[in-house]
């Protein structure tokens, strides 16, 4: 007979952003296994949907506060829709998320020499300011409920040694890091930690955008010798979601199958 994991997040409500691909559908499918009620948001409102037609359950409905998740539509680099979100989720369910996820991200690569001041300002705008926002928003809502929580940002491995190409995408997963190991230092007395996830190159529809010869180089320099699986992501944030991280706050956790150690 299989063994069940324990749920371990049985009374949490967890957002996730860019949960409608990749890392955030990954992350989404996992926190609900544990337990947790899922607010799944994302820019694509259908593909929010569809992640929550995936999680399954009894009582799962999309926009439904009598069921276990609900999918939301918001773009979080734009600062009135991230307070938004948070109220919206909120009047969905009668109370703040307690684990907060940011998946969403983006990436406009081009090298130093030849990238466009939009191309700069659009991805820290999402991955880096939008980061911001919710985070913000998140806690003003659980402090001002008094309730804990476990904010989890996903930053990337590129973000502590750079990336050709990516400096735009390298200096916001850099600012990630920062910003949440000061909200761990300022939230720490609020029953609030905030960790980041550093992922290296996971299998989704962000790396299948990366030309085969460079993903074929950058594979051979992966100590595991393969991608790493959206779901190699979610079982860390599992465990930074639930109590058996309960003394962890300010940590960068790197899931790379060993690559720049
Ligand atoms: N795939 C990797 O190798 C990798 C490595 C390191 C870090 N990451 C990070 O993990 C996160 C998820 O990446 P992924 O690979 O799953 O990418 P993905 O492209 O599959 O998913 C990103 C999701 O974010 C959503 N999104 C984009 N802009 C948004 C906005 N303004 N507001 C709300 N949602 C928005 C997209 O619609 C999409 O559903 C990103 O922050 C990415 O930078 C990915």
């Amino acid at each position: 007979m299989a063994t069940q994991l324990p749920r371990r997040l049985g009374s949490a409500l967890a957002l996730v952003t860019g949960a409608g691909s990749g890392i955030g559908r990954a992350v989404s499918v996992r926190l609900a296994r544990e337990g947790a009620a899922v607010a799944a948001c994302d820019l694509d409102g259908a593909a929010a949907q569809e992640t929550v037609r995936l999680l399954g359950g009894p009582g799962s409905k999309e926009r439904a506060p009598g069921g276990n998740h609900a999918a939301f539509q918001a773009d979080v680099s734009e600062a009135r829709t991230a307070r938004r979100l948070l109220e919206q989720v909120q009047a969905c369910f009668s109370r703040p998320p307690s684990v907060v996820v940011s998946c969403a991200g983006i990436t406009r690569d081009e090298f130093l020499l030849h990238m466009s001041e939009d191309d700069w300002d659009k991805v820290i705008a999402v991955n880096l300011k939008g980061i911001f926002l919710v985070t913000q928003a998140a806690a003003q809502a659980l402090v001002s409920s008094g309730c804990r929580g476990s904010i989890i940002n996903i930053s990337s491995i590129v973000g502590k040694v750079g990336n050709m190409g990516q400096t735009n995408y390298s200096a916001s997963k850099a600012g990630v890091i920062g910003l949440t190991q000061t909200a761990a230092r300022e939230l720490a007395r609020h029953g609030i930690r905030c960790n980041s996830v550093l992922p290296g190159f996971i299998a989704t529809p962000m790396t299948q955008k990366v030309p085969q010869k460079v993903l074929d180089k950058v594979t051979r320099m992966i100590p595991m010798g393969h991608l790493g699986d959206p779901e190699d992501v979610a079982d860390v944030v599992a465990f930074l979601a639930s109590e058996d991280s309960g003394y962890i706050t300010g940590a960068s956790v790197e899931v790379t199958g060993g690559l720049f150690m």
